[in-house]
């Protein structure tokens, strides 16, 4: 695999009154905060976070997903989103972030 890890982000934005999405749940700020501050940690050039399309979790959202693990989080904040990159980019410790991780089959 190119990259260390691989995080897409959803971004989808649906028109009010359809089902839910995550670009009205936040991610689009989500989505620039992270890769801020992915840049400002020095963590750019082994780890991608990028934009994706709906991933059909539309109603847990926002929601991202991260290989080469699969992954899945909902990351709702941008403290959510720090102690994500602090401690499962960084630092690689999963367990300080399992109160943002998706359950397989919700
Ligand atoms: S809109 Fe994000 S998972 Fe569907």
């Amino acid at each position: 695999m190119y990259y260390k890890k691989h995080v897409f982000v959803c971004d989808n934005i649906r028109e009010e009154g359809e089902r839910p999405s995550c670009g009205r749940a936040g991610s689009p700020l989500l989505l620039a905060y992270m890769k801020k501050r992915l840049k400002e940690l020095g963590l750019k050039d082994r780890i991608r976070i990028q934009r994706s399309g709906c991933l059909d979790r539309c109603e847990l959202g926002p929601v991202q997903v991260s290989y080469p693990e699969g992954i899945w989080f909902s990351i709702k904040t941008e403290e959510d989103a720090e102690i994500f990159l602090r401690n499962y980019i960084e630092k690689e410790n999963a367990d300080s972030i399992r109160h943002l991780l998706l359950e397989d089959e919700n």
